[in-house]
This record gives structure tokens, C-alpha cells and sequence, in this order.
């Protein structure tokens, strides 16, 4: 296969320049541990390092001390050498919480946060998990506490949410029935009811019908309240997409593999190219090599098929069997990263071996760390 260009990851965490990375991909390709294992990399090469994970496993969390979901970062224990690791959870509900906190009067920010609609709401709104990250994002950086800031992002399908998610937001409150249910607050503080008697739109007079007008008026208040504290919404989003352009923000795409996430990526790769935005590399992750190259596999399957034929040394020919679909499995991947590389060959490209277990402690993360710098995954491979 033609070679991508090597993907100097220990260039871009020593760099003082590089303030921000981005973890994004797929689901379930290892963004969370990647971003863990870079930052506590970075931190052991002697930068001061947030990392803002979202939902990361159980036993990962408890490694790094996130045992706490209080939405602010805590210091990482057992880390090595002068720098320090600082990691967090985000917590989207706390997060939103705050973010009404800070921009409505105390009276309409209560009048928010208890109202029903808010409380069952505010962590389903599509796109919500991403845009609290952005948030939170903003606040790290904003607070100029850490010289580098790693982000992980949500669990979503498709890598592409998490630059659509401002946006889609931003169409929710902007949206045509937002408009109607906020019009009295508009309109100058007249009630629902007054609103409805005055023969304002057939989309309320339905709705009362089917929600009954006591369940509207939360509704409204609720919408009415939301939007007073979003009102900048656009102008919020937009700043957050200029701190994701900036010159000292990095993103790597995540990806393992196989077809889906390959695919995943090139998207992403393309929309990072057309919003302008930084892209450093790709992350092959969970690669499966094998050490042996000079036996192919159509010739071990030979071997262990005449072994197999003739009832002879078993255990041979299951060696044979097992370094044969090893071989072709590597194969499969390679052709798959291949994709990848053809379309965009000027992407660099480094990658991590699948271990034997999950990661789950320090070690875990020191040794993913140790490929995402050197770009080879084989020697771990053979000792796990
Ligand atoms: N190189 C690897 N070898 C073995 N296991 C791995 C490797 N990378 C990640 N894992 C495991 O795969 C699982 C998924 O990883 P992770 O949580 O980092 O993915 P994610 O992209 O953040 O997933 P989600 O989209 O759900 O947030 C975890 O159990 C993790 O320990
Ligand atoms: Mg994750």
C-alpha cells in the first residue's frame, strides 16, 4: 500500500503552539481513550493538561479518579515527571444548568430551572451532549488554567454531530413553533390564553387542545425563558466554531479498521477541510498486525489444511489456522485503511494496536500513548 505521511503526535503535544486537540470519530472507535492517553502522555512529556472526557468506562473513570460527576477538573494521580494531568467528566445536565445560571437574571434563571419541561428537556434535545461540550470547552480555555486542553466528544453514531450539533440547536430555538410559543413574551408579556383568545395561530389553538392550556403556558414559559437565555445563540456558536479554527486547535479523527469507521472518517476529514478547521491526523486504532511476515497466509492455510488432511500434529496445524486468519485479517485492514489513504493521501496517519484487554488504568493508557508517538503499533501487540 502506498504509505501516508507519519503522523507526528509527540511534535504536536510537545509544541507550545498546540492549545486544543480534538478526539473526534465514530462510535465506539476509541476516542475516550485516545484523548485520555494522549493527555496523560503530554502531561508526562511536561505540559499542564486538561482532559474533558464524556461518558468514559466505568474502570477508566476510576483510574483516573473521576469518581465524581461535579463537572470540574480534578488532578490525576500516579502521573510521572514534572507536568500535570487534570481530567473531568462532562456532566451535559450540570453544564446546561450552568450556563442559565450565567446568562439569566436569578429570578427567570429559577423560573427556568425548575419548570418541568426544562427538567425531562434539557438532556434530550438532540445535539445537546455536543454543544455542552463546545460549551465547556470555552470555559476551559476561556479560564487559561491549563496550557492544553483535550477533547473528547459524545458517543454519537456519526462524528459529523458534533459540528452539527450548534447548528441544529440553533434551528430548534430558531425554529417556526418556537416562534409561536414564544410570540407572547414577544409581544409584550401577554398570556397564552389572551394570546390564543386573540386568534394567533391555528399550531397553538391545536396544541391546547391536545396539551390542555395549563401544559402549553409551562411549555411556553419554559421556551419563552430558554430563548431570553439564548438569544445569543448564534453569536455563542459562532465563537465556539472560531475557537475550533484557530490556529492552536488540532483534531484527529479516530478510527478503527473497518469499513464504517473508515468511512466516517473520510467525511469528517472532507468537513473539517470545508469549515476550515484544523485537521492534524488520523488515529488508526485497534489494529491487528502480525510479526511473522515472511509466512503468508494462503501458504499456513496450505500447510494446515495437509497437516489437517493427514490427521497429523494438530496443534501445529491450529498455529498454522490462527496465523493465517491473522495474516488475512491485517490484509482486510490495510485495504481498508487504504481507502482512506487514496482519497486523502496528504493525511498523516498513525496507529495503535488492538490490545488484549480493554484499557482501563494508567499503564493502559501510558502504553496506547507510547504507539500514538511512534507509530508502531507491533511491538506491543506481541507482548500483550
Ligand atoms: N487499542 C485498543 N485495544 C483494546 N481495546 C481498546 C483499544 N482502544 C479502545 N479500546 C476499548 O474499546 C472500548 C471503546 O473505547 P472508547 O470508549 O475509547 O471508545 P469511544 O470512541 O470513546 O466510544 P464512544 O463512541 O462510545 O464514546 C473501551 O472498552 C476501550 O477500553
Ligand atoms: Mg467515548
Amino acid at each position: 500500500m502506498r504509505n501516508p505521511p507519519p503522523l507526528d503526535v509527540d511534535a504536536l503535544i510537545d509544541d507550545p503552539a498546540t492549545r486544543i486537540i480534538v478526539c473526534c470519530g465514530s462510535g465506539g472507535v476509541g476516542k475516550t481513550t485516545t484523548a485520555a492517553a494522549l493527555g496523560l502522555r503530554a502531561a508526562e512529556r511536561g505540559r499542564s493538561v486538561v482532559v474533558l472526557t464524556v461518558d468514559p468506562a466505568k474502570r477508566l473513570a476510576q483510574s483516573m479518579g473521576l469518581t465524581e460527576l461535579d463537572n470540574t477538573p480534578r488532578r490525576v494521580k500516579g502521573t510521572r515527571g514534572s507536568g500535570e494531568l487534570h481530567a473531568m467528566m462532562l456532566d451535559m445536565k450540570r453544564t446546561f444548568d450552568e450556563i442559565i445560571e450565567a446568562h439569566a437574571d436569578p429570578e427567570r434563571a429559577q423560573q427556568i430551572l425548575t419548570n418541568p419541561f426544562y427538567q425531562s428537556l434539557s438532556s434530550s434535545f438532540s445535539g445537546t451532549q455536543e454543544y455542552m461540550a463546545m460549551e465547556k470547552l470555552g470555559q476551559l480555555r476561556h479560564s487559561g488554567e491549563w496550557d492544553l486542553i483535550i477533547v473528547d466528544t459524545p458517543p454519537s453514531r456519526s462524528a459529523l454531530d458534533f459540528l452539527d450539533a450548534p447548528e441544529r440547536l440553533g434551528r430548534f430555538l430558531d425554529g417556526r413553533l418556537i416562534r409561536i410559543l414564544t410570540a407572547p413574551a414577544k409581544a409584550g408579556g401577554r398570556s397564552a390564553f389572551k394570546l390564543l383568545n386573540a386568534g394567533f395561530g391555528m399550531v397553538a389553538g391545536a396544541l391546547t387542545k391536545v396539551l390542555g392550556a395549563s401544559v402549553l403556558k409551562d411549555i411556553q414559559t419554559f421556551v419563552s425563558a430558554l430563548d431570553a437565555v439564548f438569544g445569543g445563540f448564534r453569536q455563542r456558536a459562532e465563537q465556539t466554531y472560531q475557537l475550533l479554527q484557530a490556529s492552536g486547535t488540532a483534531f484527529l479523527v479516530v478510527a478503527i479498521p473497518e469499513r464504517d469507521a473508515i468511512r466516517e472518517a473520510s467525511y469528517f476529514v472532507e468537513r473539517l477541510a470545508e469549515e476550515r478547521m484544523p485537521l492534524v491526523g488520523l488515529v488508526v486504532n485497534r489494529v491487528h498486525r502480525s510479526q511473522i511476515t515472511t509466512l503468508s497466509a494462503a501458504r499456513s492455510a496450505a500447510a494446515a489444511e495437509e497437516l489437517e488432511a493427514r490427521g497429523e500434529h494438530p496443534l501445529t496445524a491450529a498455529v498454522l489456522r490462527l496465523h493465517s486468519d491473522r495474516m488475512q485479517l491485517a490484509a482486510r485492514e490495510r485495504r481498508e485503511q487504504e481507502h482512506f489513504t487514496s482519497t486523502h493521501p496528504s493525511v498523516p496517519v498513525t496507529e495503535v494496536s488492538a490490545m488484549a484487554e480493554d484499557v482501563h488504568d494508567l499503564d493502559g493508557l501510558r502504553t496506547i500513548g507510547e504507539q500514538l508517538g511512534t507509530g508502531r503499533p507491533e511491538r506491543t501487540e506481541a507482548s500483550a
